[in-house]
């Protein structure tokens, strides 16, 4: 109980914080009202469609069949158009490849409204870093992705997806279509840990295994976080039991990098072990993170050690997974172009039993239709920038510095000007007679300009590896009862899986 003295000065106290709580509350409201007001001012010359009084476009956004919906607003309002997410947030969602030039040519950094949900567990990493910080990482960490780094990979991914298929081998005998989305994220997972920590010699520990199950969750909750609006503020999310096992995940993924980290570098002291390391089948990244020097001379700090882990592995497994998914999707519903890169990827390998390197780039069929299958289904499919300087578009109109832009690239993708009959599946629209006098902005899979993504010879290595070995083993077809729907925002994943029949083939 409170002494009678002492609760007259307690209300005061109660009474003075009320009122401090509401004064920041109005500073905060005028502020967001003045920034709303200054985005708004900012579009006025980009007609676009009818927003909610309160939630902007969110709730068209976060509507089944979203993407599409951006789609018939991109025929309606041809290049870009404003796109509100609640009354604060409002971006220029551009689908048009001489806007995206514009933009995306140049390095303005990511916007915060959108990149700051991943801070919690990547950090300042290469996706979210900005200025000569990003230059000076993106330097250092470029040799990682040299062919002489990425050729060990191919036994690599070979080994993870030949694991896969003997799953699904036993899978396909039930006799009925099954989702392939998880497993093929457990084997994109799997290969990436083996890439990364070197995981591919000794097999996966318990701790492992840990680490494994919390980066599922953390990109799993990551991308629900995105799309609920209830959770888009730190201080209430982290309340909720969502976010408390955000949180708790993210201590075991960071605790696992951190330990890799300093056993690795332990290891490097030890002449011993340091022989074992330059031994090894293959460097992984975090051999070239830790090798990694200016021209200086220094290195990356722990800190920064950590967020750039952190950062490859959320960028590098669920985008492949995607990529991997969706092109089966689209071999199950064309038969005559599956068959097409079946019969070119029997002819390649021939009467060996493993894919090697240059075998990679003979594959030309495949190239095409993975292109094709990542028009129509871009793994990543909106990316976002806060503009560092004015920008002035090809019909004149502009945008002032501070203004947030959204490429929209599902929509860019199956933009008709660029595209024709932009909803059928042909692959030949990537040979290179057709591919040749096409805008370089109109196919962006992997962004474009100097913020492209770092990882997309990695990644198409990946998928020709475990697409070819996928098609060599099993056919597919479409299970027209399960029709998909897209869950989007940060990953293009299915809503409900991706279920599709597999049937082995007989040994050729
Ligand atoms: C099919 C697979 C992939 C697709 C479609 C893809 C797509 C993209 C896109 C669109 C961006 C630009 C993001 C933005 O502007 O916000 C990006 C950036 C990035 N990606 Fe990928 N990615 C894939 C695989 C990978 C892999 C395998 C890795 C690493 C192992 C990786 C690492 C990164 C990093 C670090 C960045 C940031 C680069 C920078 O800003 O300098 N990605 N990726």
């Amino acid at each position: 109980m409170v002494p009678g003295f002492l609760s007259p000065s307690l209300s005061r106290l109660g009474l003075w914080a009320s009122g401090l709580i509401l004064i920041l509350g109005f500073l905060k409201l005028i502020s967001l009202l003045l920034r709303r007001q200054k985005l708004a001012r900012a579009m006025e010359n980009f007609p676009g469609p009818p927003t909610h009084w309160l939630f902007g476009h969110a709730l068209e956004i976060q509507q089944t069949g979203s993407l599409d919906k951006v789609v018939s607003w991109a025929h309606q309002f041809p290049y870009a158009h404003p796109l509100w997410f609640g009354q604060f947030i409002g971006f220029l969602n551009i689908y048009e490849p001489d806007y995206a030039k514009a933009v995306y040519s140049r390095g303005d950094p990511k916007a915060a409204d959108v990149y700051d949900f991943f801070l919690q567990w990547i950090g300042k990493g290469l996706l979210v870093l900005e200025g000569p910080k990003w230059f000076q990482h993106r330097k250092l960490l470029t040799p990682g992705f040299h062919y002489d780094v990425l050729k060990p990979y191919v036994a690599v991914f070979a080994e993870s997806t030949s694991d896969m298929l003997d799953k699904w081998e036993e899978k396909a005998r039930e006799d009925k279509s099954f989702d392939i989305f998880s497993d093929v994220g457990h084997m994109a997972l799997d290969s990436l840990m083996k890439c990364t920590f070197g995981k591919g010699d000794s097999g996966l520990g318990q701790r492992d295994n840990s680490y494994y199950l919390a980066v599922s969750d953390l990109t799993m909750l990551m991308q629900q976080r995105m799309e609920s609006f209830q959770y888009h503020n730190d201080f209430i999310y982290w309340l909720t039991p969502h976010g408390r096992r955000f949180l708790r995940a993210c201590q075991v993924a960071h605790d696992h990098t951190d330990q890799v980290i300093r056993e690795r570098k332990a290891a490097l002291q030890d002449e011993k072990e340091q022989r074992k390391i330059q031994n090894r089948r293959h460097l992984d990244f975090l051999d070239i993170l830790l090798g990694a020097r200016d021209g200086d001379g220094i290195k990356l700090s722990d800190a920064d050690l950590r967020a750039e882990v952190d950062t490859f592995m959320f960028e590098g497994h669920d985008t492949t997974t995607s990529g991997i998914s969706w092109f089966l999707y689209c071999m199950a519903r064309y038969p005559e172009h599956q068959q097409r890169c079946r019969d070119e990827a029997r002819e390649i390998l021939g009467d060996r039993d493993s894919f090697q390197w240059d075998d990679l780039s003979k594959m030309t069929y495949l190239t095409m239709c993975i292109k094709e299958s990542m028009r129509l289904y871009p793994p990543v499919p909106q990316v976002y920038r806060q503009l560092s300087k004015p920008v002035t578009f090809v019909d004149g109109r502009s945008l002032p510095a501070g203004s947030l832009v959204s490429l929209h690239i599902y929509a860019l993708h199956r933009n008709s000007a660029a595209w024709p009959d932009p909803e059928v599946f042909d692959p030949l629209r990537f040979s290179p007679e057709n591919a040749s006098g096409r805008h370089p902005f109109a196919f962006m899979p992997f962004s474009a300009g100097p913020r492209n993504c770092i990882g997309q010879q990695f990644a198409m290595v990946e998928l020709k590896v475990a697409i070819a070995l996928i098609l060599l083993r099993f056919q597919v077809t479409a299970d027209p009862t399960r029709p998909h729907l897209f869950s989007s925002h940060i990953i293009l994943k299915p809503k409900n899986g991706l279920y599709l029949n597999l049937k082995k083939l007989p040994e050729w």
